[in-house]
């Protein structure tokens, strides 16, 4: 096992990373204030995972919530299940809740957490590699709403994250590769030898390599974890984390929400971001051909769907929540290994690249 600490002063706290991890309790106990334990999980990952963490657990009054599995199920009405839960079995103010599951258990179990009882502690127990590298570290927790994607949520960090690497055993492989893209993106922003590790290492890793993996993840967490110690609530560096994205975020909705996978419309993202950071002189053209080398390795598209038209994308991209005072900024790379944020782009140069 290898732990890192996510640097936050009061609200620090551990991410663990290792095999078997699910099963000790002693991951768990020193975060917990109370006999009161909530497990928020799915339908998919009940069956496979909630046995052993309900045993690492035993002892305490532990409940649990077994939520629909899907993003369509990131509302509101589903989420309000956790506090019928909560109530029902009487928790108190110092009950934990754990989360379960990959991002989306993650996102409503977090933000449950912040709301109940104006606050409560939880513990995210990822299981996807998407929440493992990503949404479980940095304390973003919310919901959908139908007008907008996570449009309804709070800052609230874990107590802890407990990323056991033997969970992604049976994970599809759609959804691994859709973790591989955030994995990617951590080289592209941040660190041009990681992105070298990734490159040689790629094969290893997309057949779940356990120690491949384990390093991937690790690495990956350390990067967030520092652009999060530096910026906790994104009024600078935190957008770096947002590369590929605003393109994604466009594909998602503008195929409708599903269809693609969020990795899958992030590493279509980066592509499409690293075509603007060329036609503006930052990347060469191996560089680009590099990039689209590196995304179709994890198994990832490379440019944005046919049925999507450019301009659609374009008035997609617009509502974006990156739009500032009425100007679309965008996370570009400087180079392979560091990205900006920036408006210095011309709406000729974006229509250009999206034609
Ligand atoms: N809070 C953040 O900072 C942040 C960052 C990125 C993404 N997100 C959110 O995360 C969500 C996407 O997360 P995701 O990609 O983990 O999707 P997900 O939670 O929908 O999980 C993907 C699928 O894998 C299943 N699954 C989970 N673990 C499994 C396992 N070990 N074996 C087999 N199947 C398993 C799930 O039930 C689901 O069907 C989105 O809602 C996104 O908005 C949040
Ligand atoms: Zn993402």
């Amino acid at each position: 096992m290898r732990t890192l600490n996510v640097d936050l002063g009061a609200r620090s706290y551990p991410i663990h990373i290792g095999s078997g991890l699910l099963a000790d309790g002693d991951l768990y106990r020193p975060h917990l204030r109370s006999l009161q334990v909530m497990i928020v999980t799915n339908e998919t990952v009940a069956p496979l995972y909630l046995e052993p963490v309900r045993q690492a657990l035993d002892g305490l009054q532990v409940r649990e919530v077994i939520l629909p599995d899907g993003e369509v199920y990131k509302t509101l009405e589903v989420w309000n299940r956790i506090f019928d839960a909560l109530l029902a079995e009487r928790f108190a103010r110092d009950c934990t809740l754990i989360a379960l599951g990959g991002g989306v258990i993650g996102d409503m179990t977090g933000f449950a957490a912040a709301c109940y009882q104006r606050g409560v502690d939880f513990i995210q127990v990822p299981t996807t590699l998407l929440a493992q590298v990503d949404s479980s570290v940095g304390g973003k927790t919310g919901l959908n709403h139908p007008a907008g994607k996570n449009m309804i949520g709070a800052f609230h960090q874990p107590r802890a994250v407990i990323a056991d690497t033997d969970t992604l055993v049976t994970l599809p492989q759609r959804e691994l590769s859709a973790g591989m893209a955030e994995v990617l993106k951590y080289g592209f922003i941040r660190d041009a030898a990681f992105l070298d590790w990734l490159e040689c290492h790629m094969t290893e890793l997309m057949s779940r390599d356990p120690e491949a993996l384990a390093h991937a993840i690790w690495r990956s967490c350390e990067v967030k974890a520092q652009i999060v110690a530096e910026d906790e609530f994104e009024s600078g560096s935190r957008a770096l984390l947002n590369l590929g994205h605003t393109f994604g975020h466009a594909i998602e909705a503008g195929v409708g929400y599903g269809e693609w996978l969020h990795g899958e419309a992030v590493g279509a993202g980066i592509c499409l971001a690293a075509v603007l950071s060329a036609r503006l002189g930052w990347l060469t053209e191996a560089e680009l051909e590099r990039t689209r080398r590196l995304i179709a390795g994890a198994g990832l598209p490379t440019g944005r769907p046919a049925a999507l038209s450019p301009e659609r994308m374009l008035e997609l991209m617009a509502v974006d929540k990156k739009v500032l005072a009425g100007q679309l900024r965008l996370v570009l790379l400087r180079q392979l290994g560091e990205a900006v944020v920036t408006s210095e782009f011309d709406r000729d140069e974006l229509n250009h690249i999206l034609a």
